[in-house]
């Protein structure tokens, strides 16, 4: 057994006690977005009724309060994936944010080139192919029958290699990639490294410093946080030779119409206003996953994801397209026999239990590598148990029933 108490730690996420078509909620859409403890929902209401106002402009008391809210939690942040300084998180909106930010703001010249992944989000792989008409090559690297990647392309890269970007776990099939290995290769050839954080750091230790990336990107609201607050931390240094990605309130020094000097890092990527409340919640979802212990999630999610593997590789109506890869997260991809993914989840719905089903923004990684038209997505987290699996696997066997 592993070091959580889900049962106490269940009373905290009000949403897990509501009743879906008529049945006890089973949320199994974590890779989707997570649900959220009452410590981050009562602390956005606590910011607002205490602390609301314009953060880092106005000098009186208020403004200090907020101010202080809003680098707090980047020094949570920081602290978090083991950054050096709070001044290398930026806050964005969310992961495709954080990616857009880089392939805007790094100062390619035509001719450079740019590897991401055939089993990346479109988040990662639309910024890139966006630069083809300006000159960037864009390779994808491949995956092999076990939805590895081809790690002899890194071993290889080609000399006009700029950046090298790849996500740490798969949202389509769980596959974690062996980021250290990739960013070792690629700094060896004197191209930087981005990591698509997403589906990784709510779920193990990111540690950036081990990983020595020079970007790392995600989401608040995969990890207990709100909505419409992202991160990207970039490695000191790296900032200061880029390029500013909006422009506007608070990213300058001075502005005269013949003279723009603008702010240093990280302010020069946080033009306008920005999501206090979201900053501050999302050091509140930091605060509770440090008191949970990312290794003890790390290691319930696991107990999990083999759990359901082996009950659902039992069933011989389902096929599951993950579990493959050497190590994998708890994402699990599968259909069940005849049926379209869109059903599946319908089906399940009906039980009570949330799944994804589609494409789930992988389209070149589901059409080309499973050769699907998509997958029904079970997705887990700190709070989901095997006796909801349980419950999953029987409606899963009850579809069969039905079809027959
Ligand atoms: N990126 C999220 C997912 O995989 C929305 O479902």
């Amino acid at each position: 057994m592993n070091g959580l108490d889900v049962g106490k730690l269940r009373e905290d996420f009000p949403i897990l006690k509501k009743k879906i078509n008529g049945k006890e909620l089973i949320y199994f859409d974590n890779a989707a977005t997570t649900q959220k403890p009452t410590q981050v929902i009562d602390g956005i209401k606590y910011f607002y009724e205490n602390l609301n106002a314009n953060p880092l402009r106005s000098i009186h008391t208020l403004a200090e309060k907020s101010t202080k809210a809003y680098i707090d939690a980047k020094e949570k942040i920081a602290k978090f994936i083991n950054a050096d300084s709070p001044d290398e998180i930026i806050f964005t909106k969310n992961t495709t944010e954080s990616i857009n930010l880089v392939s805007f703001s790094l100062r390619f010249k035509p001719g450079d080139r740019v590897a991401t992944t055939m089993m990346e989000h479109h988040s990662n792989i639309l910024p890139w192919l966006r630069l083809k008409p300006y000159g960037i090559n864009v390779d994808l690297v491949d995956t092999d029958e076990n939805l590895e990647l081809d790690y002899s392309y890194y071993e290889r890269l080609p000399d006009d290699i700029k950046l090298v970007t790849l996500t740490h776990e798969s949202n389509v099939s769980g596959t974690i990639n062996d980021v250290e290995k990739v960013v070792k290769l690629t700094h060896e050839k004197g191209a930087l490294v981005l990591i698509d954080g997403a589906q990784s750091v709510p779920h193990m230790k990111v540690d950036v410093k081990k990983i020595d990336c020079d970007f790392l990107a995600f989401s608040g609201h995969k990890m207990l946080g709100p909505m419409g607050i992202g991160v990207l931390y970039i490695k000191g240094g790296i900032a200061e030779k880029m390029n500013p990605f909006l422009t506007g309130g608070e990213m300058i020094k001075s502005v005269r119409l013949d003279n723009v000097i603008y702010a240093d890092p990280p302010a020069l990527f946080e033009a306008g206003t920005q999501n206090v409340e979201g900053a501050y919640g999302l050091g509140l979802a930091v605060d509770y996953l440090s008191k949970i212990g990312m290794d003890n999630i790390e290691a319930h999610e696991k107990e999990l994801t083999e759990y359901a593997l082996k009950k659902m590789s039992s069933l011989d109506n389902v096929e599951v397209y993950s579990g493959k890869s050497r190590n994998f997260g708890a994402i699990i991809s599968f259909e069940v026999k005849g049926l379209h993914p869109h059903d599946v989840a319908y089906l399940l719905d009906r039980e009570g239990i949330a799944v994804r089903s589609g494409f789930h923004c992988a389209q070149p990684f589901i059409e080309q590598k499973l050769k699907q038209h998509g997958t029904a997505r079970a997705s887990f987290y700190l709070y989901n148990t095997h006796e909801e699996i349980d419950r999953f696997i029987e409606a899963l066997k009850t579809m069969n029933k039905k079809r027959s």
